[in-house]
């Protein structure tokens, strides 16, 4: 997958990039990721990127030019690369669809995506309508630019991607993927400061295990999250206990 991040600061990406699963799939080259300063793509002399908003009002907006200059440019560059299939022009932004795993699960499938980090108190309009075909929130409240909600959504898609973590099968069970939080996890050791692991981890029946995480998946995303158990894909052995347990609770 190869990403394009547009951004008016370039450094804050520099750690995240470079480090853990990141920097092993940038390394193997599961992964290649351009970072764009937005400032590089005007032609003043002051590399200006903001200018008032029309109407008034407090803050300064970012200008169109700039951004769709870099976008275009950067498509140029894809179309020679390869005949370039379906090309996410995705804008971080407040006003965005809401975040989640499925949307990460989405985003996987493409071979390329462009992020545009949003900034001070918005991007003009034209960009929304006429550049981006997605809008991404990561949440209902307000960051002071889209950087770091890129870094969430590029993480959260790159570690989908096959081969960057090391077990495949723990992607499948992280919170989230199966609808249900994760069950409760231990290592050794098995009793500390008077706490034990509970017995049936330490009993090596398997088929005891996968049921007791199960039971327990189900419970706690009950007890914290229960409007996910609406959406989650349960069997009917599943729907029942989650029955059970929240008849329990009542
Ligand atoms: Cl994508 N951008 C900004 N500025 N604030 C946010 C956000 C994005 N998602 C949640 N809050």
């Amino acid at each position: 997958m190869h990403i394009d991040i547009l951004t008016l600061f370039p450094q804050m990406f520099q750690v995240p990039f470079s480090i853990g699963i990141f920097k092993r799939a940038i390394d193997r080259k599961l992964v290649r990721v351009n970072i764009h300063n937005i400032r590089d793509y005007t032609h003043d002399k002051h590399h200006i990127v903001d200018d008032y908003a029309y109407g008034g009002g407090a803050g300064m907006l970012l200008k169109p030019e700039p951004i769709f200059e870099a976008v275009e440019s950067i498509k140029s560059d894809i179309y020679l690369e390869q005949g370039a299939d379906e090309l996410p022009i995705i804008l971080l932004t407040p006003q965005g669809r809401l975040f989640s795993q499925q949307i990460a699960h989405e985003l996987s499938k493409y071979s390329h995506l462009i992020l545009i980090c949003g900034h001070y108190e918005g991007v003009d309009e034209r960009v929304h309508e006429h550049l981006v075909t997605d809008k991404i929130s990561i949440g209902d409240y307000v960051l002071s630019g889209g950087e770091l909600a890129a870094m969430v959504v590029v993480d959260a898609v790159v570690r989908l991607l096959p081969g960057v973590l090391g077990s495949e099968a723990s992607v499948l069970n992280d919170s989230h993927a199966t609808g249900l939080l994760e069950y409760s996890q231990y290592t050794r050791p098995a009793v500390y400061r008077g706490w034990s692991v509970p017995e049936v981890l330490l009993s090596g029946n398997h088929a005891q295990i996968a049921k007791w995480r199960r039971e327990q998946a189900i419970q706690r995303t009950l007890e914290r999250r229960p409007e996910l158990l609406d959406k989650a894909n349960l069997s009917l052995e599943g729907r029942q206990l989650a029955e059970r347990l929240s008849l329990r609770g009542k």
